[in-house]
């Protein structure tokens, strides 16, 4: 072992406010909202599964991975796969820990690219630049310029959008090199009491909105609530089990839970600290700012100025599109819109910070490399990944392709299997004990119950039920139409009336390409723990 001083945590405080700053990102502000009022998902039905998640699989989840999290830590290990290694106990359980390194990684290489775009539209919007008038095609334009929509490799070249990308990721970097007290803490320390000032006041700005053209009087702020809010189409949407999986994978990636942050987070805690009253401190604060402000701010402001059509188009053009014709059409409207993409920004970069650093612990104590150089193998892998992201933009097709089997599927899996090796591997009446070590609270007991059986059975229900409803709709062809597959699904295989999308297919072969090269890493690193 090495003698240099351990990096870690330097106050309660401060851990607490890195995993709420991994936690609230535009997960809260954008996939949120957009997901509520979407067509196919959204709708009451929507909020309702998500209610539920939440409070079976969320808070329990999130639980369970601090507690591991921190007794990781205290066996010497940082990253998922290690912490997996020391939990199972087994050859195999360091492979346990892949997606908790692929995960993270992987939605990076898209996150960064819509952290971006934010900053980007930060800027143009305080300085007037956004300000595009009453015709809705400008703004569709000016973001399809500013993306790439269009065509591949739109962005490349030393225009705007492309530095933008290029110094974001550069600044990810360089926070994380300072390591976790003077990169992560530090920048999140600062970065959340901004994010919930600026919220602040742009919900108190939208709550006055009032009805902002009074020829028009259906179209007001308390209509968008209810929008928002109303549960409608309640049967149909939870008889579709997409909708569970979408809210079940909503709640483990806006709480950044289940899939290697918190564990790794947690791990750099001491033996006696909190793990309980801060994981639900942590929890609270996310919620706080998915519900009450993401949940109050972009839906009902774009409702009241463009009414229900133009709100639900989908995350992307509900922040980018929507909401710039939104500021425009208001007194001070560059102002208010900079603010709101300012906060995006700072909420994306605190999350962003927290996908990097489970690969640079693992980087570190799986292959023995010192900071600059995980630094530099991260920055390379994400580079690659990024590159494609960027220049496959028509349609971001590569973004959507990674998102799904990343930020949706992969997720939703690791979660499942975090829940079953802490009942199975590590036990659940021990995993009980070690959470309530040195905590401030006690956990209600009936969470013992829905984390040794319900969550467990709920997410392996949805699975189940997502997988016979796809497979059985692509495969079997043999119903009707309440069977079709999930368009990501259909784009790499191809279906009936659906051809396949060679983006979507290279995509996927990186991604299973970057999985491999992850479990051959794993299996050297298990080589140098199997040696300690
Ligand atoms: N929780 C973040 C959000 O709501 C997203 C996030 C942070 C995340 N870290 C992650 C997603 C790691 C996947 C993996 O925006």
């Amino acid at each position: 072992m090495t003698t240099k001083q351990p990096d870690g945590w330097s106050s309660k405080l401060g851990v607490i406010m890195a995993v709420a700053g991994s936690a609230v990102g535009l997960g809260n502000f954008l996939r949120f909202p957009g997901l509520a009022a979407d067509k196919e998902t959204g709708g009451g039905a929507f909020l309702i599964a998500y209610f539920i998640s939440l409070l079976i699989v969320g808070l329990p989840i999130c639980w369970v991975e601090w507690t591991l999290g921190r007794f990781g830590g205290t066996q010497g290990y940082n990253s998922s796969p290690g912490i997996f290694h020391a939990i199972v106990r087994k050859p195999w359980g360091k492979y346990v820990g892949l997606l908790g390194f692929i995960i993270p990684v992987g939605v990076y290489f898209y996150y960064v690219v819509i952290e971006s775009w934010c900053l980007g539209y930060a800027w143009n919007s305080f300085s007037g630049g956004l300000d595009l008038g009453k015709d809705p095609a400008a703004y569709a334009t000016a973001f399809a310029a500013f993306t790439g929509l269009k065509a591949d490799g739109a962005i490349l070249g030393f225009g705007g959008p492309f530095l933008f990308f290029v110094g974001v990721f550069v600044l990810n970097f360089v926070i994380i090199y300072r390591g976790i007290s003077r990169g992560i803490e530090f920048i999140c320390k600062w970065g959340m009491p901004v994010l919930i000032l600026i919220a602040l006041i742009l919900l108190v700005r939208v709550m006055t909105l009032g009805t902002p053209d009074p020829t028009k009087p259906e179209l007001s702020v308390w209509n968008g609530l209810g929008y928002m809010w109303n549960p409608h189409d309640i049967g149909q949407g939870l008889s579709n089990p997409a909708v569970w999986l979408k809210a079940a994978s909503q709640v483990f990636f806006t709480l950044s839970v289940g899939f290697g942050v918190i564990i790794t987070y947690a791990s750099y805690l001491k033996k006696n600290d909190d793990v309980v009253l801060s994981g639900l401190t942590a929890t609270a604060a996310n919620e706080f700012c998915e519900v009450g402000l993401g949940g109050m701010i972009t839906v009902p402001a774009a409702f009241a100025f463009l009414g229900a059509s133009a709100v639900a188009g989908g995350t992307f053009a509900l922040g980018f599109n929507v909401l710039p014709q939104v500021f425009a059409g208001m007194p001070y409207g560059h102002l208010f819109g900079g603010l709101f993409f300012t906060l995006l920004f700072i909420a994306a970069v605190t999350s962003s910070l927290s996908m990097l650093q489970p690969g640079i612990a693992f980087l570190e104590e799986g292959l023995g490399l010192d900071r600059r150089g995980s630094v530099t193998l991260l920055g390379l892998i994400t580079a690659v990944g990024c590159t494609l992201v960027v220049w496959f933009s028509e349609g971001l097709k590569a973004l959507s392709t990674v998102d799904f089997w990343i930020g949706d599927i992969g997720i939703f899996l690791q979660g499942t299997l975090l829940i079953y090796i802490f009942n199975f591997a590590f036990g659940t009446e021990r995993g009980w004990t070690e959470a309530h070590q040195g905590a401030e609270i006690r956990i209600p007991r009936v969470f013992k119950f829905i984390l040794r059986w319900v969550s467990p059975a709920y997410l392996t229900a949805i699975f189940a039920m997502f997988v016979l409803k796809n497979v059985a709709g692509w495969n079997l062809s043999f119903t009707a139409a309440a069977f079709t597959p999930t368009d990501p699904i259909l784009d790499i295989v191809g279906g009936p009336g659906h051809p396949a999308s060679g983006v979507a297919r290279l995509t996927a072969f990186f991604l299973l390409l970057f999985a491999g090269f992850s479990a051959l890493m794993i299996q050297r690193a298990g080589k140098r723990w199997d040696a300690r």
